[in-house]
Order: structure tokens, then C-alpha cells, then sequence
């Protein structure tokens, strides 16, 4: 067995119980056996968003989802605005593109958030804009977005507010309705700690409304007919029954731990890999930093894509680089999935040990005492 460590911002570690489930001999989807979990699925999903409107499982993986909103709500001409703060806004910019909608453009600085001024001026002037698009955590920058604020001012409005929360729904909270967000997408692979595979959407009232005129093409993610075949207690397709069947373990333990501590969780091993990132002397990358992914800034003496590889390589430890223009400027520590404190405290040795590697001054010695020292400061 490996000792390997898994912190990247997705996929994540998995819950033993959870390897368990996926090995399980397997059934076929339209079963009353598989029935009974699809509908207690179905219902906890809601309680995962917050919502009282039906959640949706495609068996896609999170880009799945984003293109799954813009089939249902988009007619081609459309005009659309895109909060881009790095890689996934681009995502959604291309991707309404190639539906045919006009593409308004917010370019936000990378490891910003956006100003929701901004937005709001944008809007005023546009009043044509259909769907705001962002990100709730924008992974490439592990920068959060002012979604409650944004919700707020779409609902004064004839738009949708569409969030990718694929790296944020089960990480922090996103009350879906209190926050007025009309299209909540989640990941498996992100904080819904399962392996790549499904994604999750939700639409509410409102943008049921649009969904029903919209005029794009759709198919496999045509939403008013999986809402159909679910109200039938089955997906449209065939169901992925071993990630459905780990999804049924994972929201029965949310639900009997609660999101609060759950979320609680995240926090507290984000807040630690931003304490013990400042006592190895950097800071971090974000301005609005997620609690499901910490970026930290590298020193210029750093060769970050060599660093990022030698942590795999030579000390088994998995963690991503930046992307496009962050490429190796800076390294995204995952705080999703199935971790445990030992691998906390590794992590960040053995990133000492990497920067050593590269002349950086450094003790490693001192940051696993000082990172054992602060978990047991602050237990679960
Ligand atoms: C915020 C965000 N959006 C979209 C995606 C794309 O998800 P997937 O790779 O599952 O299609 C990711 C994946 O990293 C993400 O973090």
C-alpha cells in the first residue's frame, strides 16, 4: 500500500468506506434495491445545497454540469456576462460561446474577487444579460467570489445568476436559496469527496421559467426530462451505480455530522496551511482565499514546476501548480476529501524538505514540530 499523499484541489483522498462501496459486487440501476438509494440521494442532495428545488446528477464530470446550465437556459444571441478570475471563467466564456451567446467579459485580476460594483454597472447598462456566470471558488486561483452580494443584486434583476460551485458545494457555505442563487453546480471529485465521474445541478423557479423557452439543443442534459425520469425514482440514462452508491454513504454522514462542523473541517486545515505557509516565509497567492484550496505564492528563487515534481517524485506527495500564467509561480494544497492530520503535517514537511532542495532557508525539522504543535492545539 502506498503512504502517497493526495492534496490536489480534485481529485481528492477517499473515505475507506467509501473504496469499500466501489468495490461492492455491482447491480443494475433499475432495481427496487437501487431505487430506494437513487430517491434518498435525490432527497439529500437537497440538504447538501440547501435547497428546496431538485438537484439533478449527471454522469458527466463537472464541465458536464456548466455545459448542462447553459443547454437549458441559453437561446443562441443570448447575451451573457462571464466573471473571469482565471481559468474555470474562461471555461464558461468559451463554453457560451460556442452556444451562440454574446459573451460580455468581467476580467477580474488573478486572486482577486470580483467587485460587485462592477457587476452591478454592467447590468444596469446591459439590461439584455440573460445569465451572470462565475465561479463560487475559482480553483486556479483558489479565490472565493462575493456570491451572497452577487445573489442579492441578479435577484433585483430579469438575469439568473449561474454559479460553478464545483470546488465549493460541501466545502463552505452556499445556501443555495437563502443566497438566491438560481444554477448551483457541484463535482464529485471536489468536496463531494468521491472519485471524478458525477456532477450535480440545480435550478430554482425562476430559472426553471427561462429554461422552459430556451432554445439551444439539447439531449443527454435536457433537465425536464431527467426531472421526469427522477420523479419516476430513476436517472434519464444509466445510472453510475457504484458512485451513486458512495454518494448515499457520503450525504447520510453530512447529514449526521452536520455542514457546520463539516465545513468547520475545511477551515480549520486551510487556516493551518495558511499559518504554517507563513512561518516557512510565504504568503499566500488569494486575496479572498477558499477554504477548500490554499495557493501559495512561490519566491522568485523557486522553480515551481520543478518543485511541484519533485514533491511527487521524490517525496509522494501530490499537490498542482499554478495554471496558464501562475504555471510554476505558484503551488494549490487541496483541503477536500478524506485527510488526516498526519498527512497535514507531512505535507508541509515535506514541502519544506522540497524547498531545501532548491537552497531556500529553511528547517524542516522545525515546521513538522510546529505543525504537529498546531493541530493539537486546535483538535477536531
Ligand atoms: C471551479 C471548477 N470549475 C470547473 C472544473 C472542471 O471540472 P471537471 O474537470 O470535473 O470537468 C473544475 C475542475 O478543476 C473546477 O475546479
Amino acid at each position: 500500500m502506498s503512504n502517497a499523499i493526495l492534496l490536489a484541489p480534485g481529485p481528492v483522498q477517499l473515505h475507506p468506506e467509501v473504496q469499500k462501496i466501489l468495490a461492492l459486487p455491482m447491480i443494475h440501476h433499475r432495481t427496487p434495491e437501487f431505487d430506494l438509494i437513487l430517491r434518498r440521494v435525490l432527497e439529500n442532495l437537497k440538504f447538501l445545497f440547501q435547497t428546496k428545488n431538485s438537484v439533478f446528477i449527471h454522469t458527466a464530470t463537472g464541465s458536464g454540469a456548466m455545459e448542462s446550465a447553459l443547454v437549458n437556459l441559453l437561446s443562441p444571441g443570448d447575451e451573457v456576462l462571464c466573471i473571469i478570475s482565471g481559468k474555470f471563467g474562461e471555461r464558461w466564456a468559451e463554453m457560451a460561446e460556442v452556444y451562440g451567446a454574446k459573451v460580455h467579459r468581467l476580467d477580474v485580476e488573478w486572486g482577486y474577487a470580483v467587485e460587485v460594483e462592477k457587476v452591478e454597472k454592467i447590468l444596469l447598462t446591459n439590461k439584455k444579460i440573460k445569465l451572470v456566470l462565475t465561479q463560487a471558488c475559482e480553483t486556479s486561483t483558489a479565490t472565493t467570489q462575493p456570491v451572497q452580494a452577487l445573489g442579492q443584486l441578479v435577484a433585483k434583476t430579469t438575469a439568473l445568476l449561474v454559479v460553478d460551485g464545483i470546488t465549493a458545494v460541501g466545502a463552505f457555505p452556499l445556501p443555495m436559496d437563502q443566497w438566491q442563487i438560481d444554477v448551483l453546480i457541484a463535482g464529485s471529485q471536489k468536496a463531494v469527496m468521491l472519485p471524478t465521474g458525477l456532477s450535480f445541478i440545480s435550478l430554482s423557479e425562476k430559472a426553471w421559467k427561462i429554461s422552459e423557452t430556451a432554445t439551444c439543443p439539447r439531449y443527454y442534459f435536457d433537465l425536464r426530462k431527467e426531472l421526469k425520469a427522477n420523479k419516476n425514482g430513476e436517472t434519464l440514462f444509466s445510472s453510475a451505480v457504484p458512485l451513486v452508491r458512495a454518494l448515499d454513504f457520503i450525504l447520510s454522514r453530512l447529514k449526521e455530522l452536520g455542514l457546520e462542523k463539516h465545513f468547520a473541517q475545511l477551515r480549520r486545515r486551510a487556516d493551518f496551511t495558511r499559518d504554517i505557509a507563513r512561518s516557512m516565509n510565504l504568503t499566500l497567492f488569494s486575496k479572498a482565499p477558499s477554504d477548500s484550496v490554499t495557493a501559495l505564492q512561490l519566491p522568485a528563487s523557486i522553480k515551481g514546476v520543478e518543485l511541484r515534481e519533485q514533491l511527487e517524485k521524490k517525496y509522494e506527495v501530490t499537490v498542482m501548480g499554478g495554471q496558464d500564467k501562475e504555471k510554476g509561480k505558484i503551488i494549490r494544497i487541496g483541503h477536500m476529501g478524506y485527510i488526516q492530520d498526519y498527512q497535514l503535517v507531512t505535507t508541509m514537511e515535506k514541502l519544506a524538505l522540497a524547498l531545501q532542495d532548491q537552497s531556500y532557508n529553511i528547517n524542516p525539522e522545525k515546521i513538522k514540530n510546529e505543525s504537529e504543535a498546531w493541530l493539537k492545539a486546535r483538535p477536531q
